[in-house]
């Protein structure tokens, strides 16, 4: 085949119309000094606040300082080859981001390029990833739920979207495990999920999109990593990012979350990128505008209005303590730029309350008005009498006598505590989250055995998926439990609670426990008072009046085990006097042994006088009981 030269001029022509000479104008400017990712540039005038700037060998940096002179970059990249004298040129660009739903299932650096080898991701949009958050007259009232499909917080710390809820809580109480849930929990609704890893090291974030993936929740998560390796920059830079890209689908009127996992890692980088830009240090060497720093990103989470899209960004800001202390800086400036937060502590969660969060001290100040109608009616007293429950637990364990509404209270509390404990990765759907809760606040859980609630918890929610889909499915389409609903539950709880082996609701306590008062006359009194004056004052919630074997029985061997407590102790007490009275009634050697039983027998006298009593209302009173009776205090 032949190309005659016409064939050549009509491509040429053809090229030469399309042609425009664009004028591109760009600043020059040269490097002064560089070092620790941060580069001095001489000229540059023109340059914007947080413009790229373009660095020799395809490099890009952040300009931060504008100074009269000079401009002090972040370099967001290796910086080793540059040298002084270096050109660098202006952009005209703020540092911008693809977004859209080519990034979904993919995990990308904080500009936006590949990390996990599946080929280059071909996103039509870019985003700048600092923008001025949505104002007042185009958001809305946050008024739909994200159920994370954990059941503490959407019973108790209800979640709307758009909302910010900070997760606080020291490092391994499970921050990280509940963002997976939620994510998880997604599945087949309609939140997109981003999660950003800010300074986590690399295995995490892989074991974290391994997790997502094993779970089929990659394909609607976009995973922002910067790790711990990487210059400060890129980690400030990604929370930014991941906003950006969750704002993508809130602004074509979807709904997105966002979860930044940590800020305080994020607050570390912009410092360590302060100090090297030489901004003066402030508290804890932060600089000024620490507060700032997290304020701006948070405030970009929004439920817009319908005129404007109706979408919603829902930002889930972790935040990591020290030894539990919330009242640190970046902890309280979070606390104060959220609407809520579900605290996660260290003791709780080894004591194998998971997720382990603090009922009293977690809240969500605007998720109530998004919570579910359903949720909110089964469990609209449980946060209150949970947080009492904890206190009371902790005072109880001072107090030997205890009167029956308190014991009630302690009986029931626990048992909720066992109902709201949950495994990683098992979100729990509206549907049954209603029915078991339903079936824990009305009694139905109050005759099985605390070891046995979590066994019943699964049996249930088994039973209400297998036979009472349609109520289950009800639950969940109407919203809302009416008389009928209610009754249906009631009829599932007193069926699946037959088959469990306990009989009917309610609490069934009320025998007078009078055979203690022969050991301690003064504290028994009372509680035996106590026990009889109950059935009158409090109505036995009993449905049913026979007593129940296995409460009985648990009661029973309980009391035993107090009664040989209290025999040992009184045996060991007797031991030691015998064994002081014969080192008195010894010869002069043993004058010097007697010296160390003075305190034993002190308290032994105290103890008889029933000063024990008034102690044992003390907190201290453990200290100031005699060794030999530490163990009464914790029955
Ligand atoms: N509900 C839970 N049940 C059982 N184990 C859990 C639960 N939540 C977290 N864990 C475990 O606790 C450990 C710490 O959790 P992680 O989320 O990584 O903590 P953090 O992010 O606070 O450091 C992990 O090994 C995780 O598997
Ligand atoms: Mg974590």
């Amino acid at each position: 085949m032949s190309i005659g030269s016409h064939d050549i001029t009509d491509v040429i022509k053809a090229r030469l119309k399309d042609f425009k000479a664009e004028l591109v104008t760009s600043e020059v400017g040269r490097i002064i000094t560089v070092g620790d990712g941060i580069a001095q540039v001489y000229g540059l005038q023109g340059a914007m606040a947080g413009e790229l700037l373009e660095f020799p060998g395809d490099v890009y940096g952040m300009a931060l300082n504008l100074e009269e002179d000079q401009v002090r970059a972040v370099i967001m990249g290796p910086y080793e080859h540059l040298l002084e004298g270096d050109q660098v040129k202006t952009t005209g660009r703020i540092v911008q981001v693809p977004v859209g739903p080519e990034l979904l299932g993919r995990v990308v650096s904080p500009l936006g390029e590949p990390l996990d080898g599946k080929g280059p991701i071909n996103s039509k949009k870019m985003a700048a990833v600092e923008k001025v958050a949505p104002g007042v007259i185009t958001r809305q009232r946050v008024d739909t739920p994200v159920q994370t499909g954990i059941k503490a917080i959407d019973a108790m710390i209800p979640i709307g979207r758009g909302q910010r809820e900070l997760i606080i809580g020291d490092r391994q109480t499970g921050k990280t495990a509940i963002l997976l849930d939620t994510i998880i929990n997604q599945k087949g609704k309609d939140l997109f999920c981003v999660y950003v890893a800010i300074g986590q090291n690399a295995a995490s974030i892989a074991r974290v999109a391994a997790t997502l993936e094993q779970y089929g929740a990659l394909e609607y998560t976009v995973i922002v990593a910067a790790t711990a390796s990487e210059p400060a920059t890129l980690n400030y830079i990604a929370p930014y990012a991941g906003c950006a890209i969750g704002e993508y689908f809130m602004d074509q009127g979807q709904e997105a979350l966002v979860c930044y996992d940590d800020l305080t890692k994020h607050a570390w980088a912009y410092r360590e990128m302060s100090l090297n830009l030489r901004r003066p240090p402030g508290r804890e060497a932060y600089p000024g505008d620490v507060f700032y720093l997290h304020s701006r990103l948070l405030e970009r989470a929004a439920k817009m209005n319908k005129a404007n899209g109706g979408g919603s960004l829902t930002a889930l800001p972790v935040i990591e303590t020290q030894a539990n202390d919330v009242s640190a800086y970046i902890p309280t400036n979070v606390i104060s730029i959220t609407d809520g937060q579900i605290y996660l502590q260290s003791d709780l969660f080894n004591a194998g309350v998971r997720p382990a969060m603090s009922v009293g001290i977690s809240v969500s100040r605007v998720g109530g008005d998004a919570q579910t109608k359903a949720m909110r009616q089964v469990a609209g007293r449980m946060k209150l009498e949970l947080a009492q429950y904890r206190e009371l637990a902790a005072f109880s364990q001072f107090a030997s006598d205890l009167d029956k509404a308190t014991r009630d209270q302690l009986e029931r509390g626990s048992r909720l505590t066992e109902l709201l404990k949950q495994p990683q990765y098992g979100p729990v759907p509206l549907g049954i989250q209603v029915g078991v809760i339903w079936a824990g606040t009305n009694g139905y859980l109050d005759k099985v055995p605390v070891a046995r609630v979590k066994e019943w918890e699964e049996g249930f929610s088994r039973y209400l998926r297998a036979d009472a889909k349609t109520l289950v499915s009800e639950v969940e389409k109407k919203k809302a439990l009416d008389d009928d609903l209610t009754k249906q539950l009631e009829r599932a709880a007193k069926a699946f609670n037959r088959q469990f082996g306990v009989e009917g609701a309610g609490a069934a306590e009320a025998e007078p426990e009078a055979e203690e008062a022969k050991g301690e006359p003064k504290a028994e009194a009372g509680k035996a008072e106590a026990g009889k004056a109950e059935p009158e004052a409090r109505p036995a919630k009993a449905e049913s009046a026979e007593p129940d074997e296995e409460r009985r029985s648990s009661k029973d061997r309980r009391e035993a085990e107090r009664r040989a407590e209290k025999a040992a102790v009184e045996k060991d007490r007797r031991e030691k006097e015998r064994r002081a009275a014969a080192r008195r009634a010894g010869d002069q050697k043993g004058a010097k042994s007697a010296k160390p039983a003075e305190p034993e027998r002190r308290t032994t006298a105290r103890r008889a006088d029933g000063a024990e009593r008034r102690q044992a209302e003390r907190p201290d009173a453990k200290e100031r009981r005699g060794p030999e009776r530490r163990t009464k205090g914790t029955k």
